[in-house]
């Protein structure tokens, strides 16, 4: 391989696309993951997620010669850091991903390189960044340019999505931002819009910010309507009918490794002024709580009513339908809280996206929805719709499955 272009520290979800995709367009990349399967997978011309195209893309970039992957980054022009940044104890955000992905590419930095980071980070994280670099390499002061850009591909079509959504870009410096969006218009079709990098940081959690707080009027709505007797399904369709109204779908939580997380980005470091974004999660995460205790409620009153256990069914468990993702899914802490408060019922778990689970013993959707007394519907999934269901059945319909056919 010729000397590596770009240096993409972190091949996951988002880092080995996006290296593939720079690959195709014939830029020499050199992408770095701490773990030694990852790295060799990838030599290999594999991959180790799952995402369309991405396959022939790692493929056809290995076997070039574009890309090639190792557990230790070299010298290059252009640093992309796509590392993890998950939430500590108390929500609290872990930049240490961050930071190790830049103390490893510190002493191979020379004048006039470009350092990004993709990285979803709380606000002021690339300024940190840059603070470090200048305080370990102090002669390259001013010398670098240095800027945040996130990602906001969906899971599933990342490959077009990666080229053809919009990216915000933000420098320390105009400079900086001039430099990264040269960068990125090499390979990317959608608007690239410029901007500062502590806007850019913010763009990212608001972004995600923002469905989670419409997600909870939805959530809220739901829990008013149990209680005022109303199907809350139709309420929003009916509301919806306003020319400016577009209430979201209730459900039973948020999950996902983004809206579920991104919110105590903001929260954690402006608690006093982000009311709305933390009684947002507060409410989310609630609803969660709330639908397991109807169940409960249900199974005690199937054994007052019929004087036996009932056999509950629990629909889906990934934390949004159609997908194989249990990442901080609503349905799986339900499923589990559930299953807790277990006192001699007969259970059925089911989750038609993945083959076995190494907690719950997975039962087909047919089976279970035929056997079961009490029928709770936690994620819309495609197989749960057109269902035949006895009506001698108990139906918990906490994902709109039955009233939004
Ligand atoms: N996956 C998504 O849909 C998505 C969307 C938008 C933003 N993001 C953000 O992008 C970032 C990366 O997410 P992801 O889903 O690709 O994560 P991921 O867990 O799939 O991949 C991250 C990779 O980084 C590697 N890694 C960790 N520390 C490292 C280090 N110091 N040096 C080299 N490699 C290291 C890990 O081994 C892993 O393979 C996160 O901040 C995430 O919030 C993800």
């Amino acid at each position: 391989m010729n000397q590596p272009k770009v240096v993409m520290i972190g091949l996951g979800y988002i880092g080995l696309p996006t290296a593939a995709l720079i690959a195709q367009n014939k830029t020499y990349v050199h992408g770095v993951d701490i773990n030694p399967n990852v790295v060799d997978t990838i030599n290999a011309g594999k991959i180790h997620i799952v995402e369309p195209e991405l396959d022939n893309a790692v493929a056809n970039a290995v076997k070039e010669g574009y890309l090639k992957a190792s557990t230790t980054p070299v010298e290059a022009n252009t640093y992309l850091i796509v590392v993890p940044t998950p939430f500590k104890a108390k929500n609290e955000p872990d930049i240490s991903f961050v930071e190790a992905a830049t103390k490893a590419i510190i002493p191979l930095l020379k004048p006039n390189d470009l350092y990004i980071i993709e990285s979803t980070s709380p606000v002021g994280t690339t300024e940190k960044m840059m603070e470090l670099i200048y305080s370990e390499r102090p002669e390259l002061q001013n010398q670098l340019s240095i800027a945040y850009c996130p990602e906001r591909v969906l899971p599933g079509n990342v490959m077009y999505e990666l080229v053809h959504n919009d990216r915000v870009i933000g420098g320390i410096n105009e400079s900086s931002t001039e430099k990264a969006v040269d960068f990125y218009s090499q390979f990317i079709k959608g608007d690239l819009h410029k901007t500062n990098a502590r806007t850019a940081e913010m763009c990212k959690l608001v972004e995600n910010s923002s469905r989670d707080v419409q997600i909870a009027f939805a959530n809220e709505l739901s829990l008013i309507c149990d209680k005022a007797n109303i199907n809350v399904w139709e309420l929003i369709k009916l509301a919806n009918k306003h020319p400016r109204v577009n209430i979201l779908q209730p459900g039973c939580g948020v999950g996902g490794h983004c809206i579920a997380v991104d919110p105590y980005f903001i929260v954690s470091d402006y608690p006093m002024e982000s009311q709305i974004i933390g009684k947002a999660r507060e409410i989310n995460n609630y609803k969660s709580f709330w639908c397991a205790e109807k169940i409960q409620t249900a199974k005690l009153q199937f054994e007052i009513k019929h004087g036996r256990k009932p056999s509950i069914a629990i629909m889906g468990l990934a934390f949004k339908p159609n997908i194989d993702d249990l990442r901080e899914s609503p349905a799986k802490y339900i499923a589990q809280k559930v299953l807790q408060n277990a006192n001699n019922e007969e259970y059925f778990i089911v989750e038609p996206n993945i083959e076995s689970h190494k907690v719950f013993k997975l039962t087909g959707y047919k089976e279970a929805i035929e056997k079961a007394d009490i029928i709770a519907f936690l994620v819309a999934h495609n197989e749960f719709k057109n269902t035949n269901i006895g009506s001698d059945k108990v139906v918990l319909d906490f994902c709109g499955i039955l009233s939004n056919k």
